[in-house]
């Protein structure tokens, strides 16, 4: 079977003169109305044109933040409509709401192979609702507008609701082609990876990445730990961090990997620099001290040198790279050295590497480098994330059915 940006063929040639809606993950960092990274809406731009050009009525949903399920304009998707019909080189018709008045109109205008964005699901209750029949009723406003639902929102398929699960029951549902490379990726760090397989965590909670360490200390052969989570293993390991950012509540949690990691061969490195400061984001007080002897008044904002030169060294002949989150503070010029290290030595792996998501992909880009370098840059950050850790997503098993 033929596919078109990963879309069949034959799915594509039964689209012509139908209302599609499309879920998207377009949930980009804004700056007021700027956005900063469009990583995602670039993402999302092969579907909604494979889509557009068999001649259906492409109609986009999406969220925006986590707005508290009613409309407030400092989560509008139109800027996002705006850029993606920029990256489109066609317009994009945007609804102000996302089921009343103005999205029936907007869709009701559509010719075939027009594109429309509907404003934020989110600023409906019932599109994050925990109740059923409250998530039904909006996912059935939703599954009116359209006559196919075709699920393209990798980054929000571990979330159960109206628009990524609830619709798909409702409507004769596809997978895009987005989601289908996700999880071809994704596979492939799970079943029979090519080893060695090295797992690069980062960011600011060790509570956030518990499911996946779990998993992933059965698979993979190193784990190199960095970003604010590294201080939890530090003072593990019996080090003192000052007031660098812990969790107390994790420390039995952390000597409990470690020593499973030992007994599994598993090698979990830590750093033995850090780039400390006297404040969060003082960069004039930036400055390297050993690991062991981080001052008591400063906090690490960062891995130091020594530690980018190792964690490239352990990266060096992996076959399989999994990294999620940054080494620190990357958005400050005296703490990214430790991602950009990381980054770097990613491009330069002999096989498959995968960036996980949310913060690591922007860095990756907002540090300057190619895209074209890494194998995959992930768009879900949770969702890449609840799959590594063997979770059942909901976005993804109700298309099963
Ligand atoms: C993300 O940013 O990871 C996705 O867009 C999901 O957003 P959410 O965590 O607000 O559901």
């Amino acid at each position: 079977m033929t596919a078109i940006n990963g879309l069949d063929e034959s799915f594509l040639q039964g689209v012509a003169g139908k209302r599609v809606l499309v879920r998207s993950d377009l949930n980009v960092p804004l700056d007021g109305t700027t956005i900063t990274d469009d990583g995602r809406i670039r993402a999302s731009v092969p579907t909604i044109e494979a889509l557009a050009a068999a001649g259906a009525r492409v109609v986009v949903a999406a969220h925006l933040g986590r707005p508290k399920g009613e409309p407030d304009p400092a989560y509008s998707l139109a800027p996002v409509a705006a850029r993606l019909g920029e990256l489109l080189g066609r317009r994009v018709a945007f609804a102000t709401d996302t089921v009343g008045a103005s999205a029936q109109e907007t869709v009701a205008g559509l010719a075939d192979g027009d594109v429309a964005l509907l404003e934020n699901v989110r600023f409906n209750a019932g599109e994050t609702s925990k109740d059923d029949a409250e998530r039904g009723a909006f996912a059935d406003q939703l599954a009116a507008l359209a006559d196919v639902f075709v699920s393209d929102g990798f980054g929000v398929v571990h979330r159960k609701q109206a628009s990524v699960y609830d619709v798909a029951q409702r409507l004769p549902h596809a997978m895009g082609g987005l989601v289908a490379a996700e999880i071809d990726v994704l596979r492939r760090l799970t079943v029979d990876p090519a080893r060695p397989y090295v797992v690069v965590l980062g960011g600011s909670k060790v509570s956030d990445k518990l499911g996946v360490i779990d998993n992933l200390l059965g698979k993979a052969d190193k784990l190199l730990i960095g970003g604010g989570m590294v201080f939890t293993f530090l003072k593990a390991d019996g080090l003192e961090v000052g007031q660098s950012l812990l969790e107390e509540d994790q420390l039995d949690t952390v000597r409990a990997y470690q020593a499973r990691a030992k007994e599994l061969g598993v090698e979990i490195v830590l750093p033995t620099d850090i780039v400390v400061a006297d404040s969060f984001g003082d960069e004039a007080s930036a400055r390297v001290v050993a690991a062991s002897a981080i001052p008591a008044g400063t906090l690490g904002l960062d891995i130091g040198p020594e530690s980018g030169k190792a964690f490239a060294a352990a990266l060096a002949d992996a076959r399989t790279v999994f990294w999620n989150g940054p080494m620190g503070v990357f958005e400050q010029p005296a703490f990214a050295d430790g991602t950009r290290a990381v980054a770097a030595a990613l491009t330069e792996v002999d096989g498959l590497s995968v960036v996980g998501g949310g913060d690591s992909a922007a860095a990756v880009r907002s540090l300057g480098f190619d895209e074209s370098a890494f194998g995959h840059i992930s768009t879900g950050g949770g969702a890449s994330l609840e799959y590594l850790e063997g979770k059942e997503l909901p976005g993804i098993t109700v298309l099963e059915d």
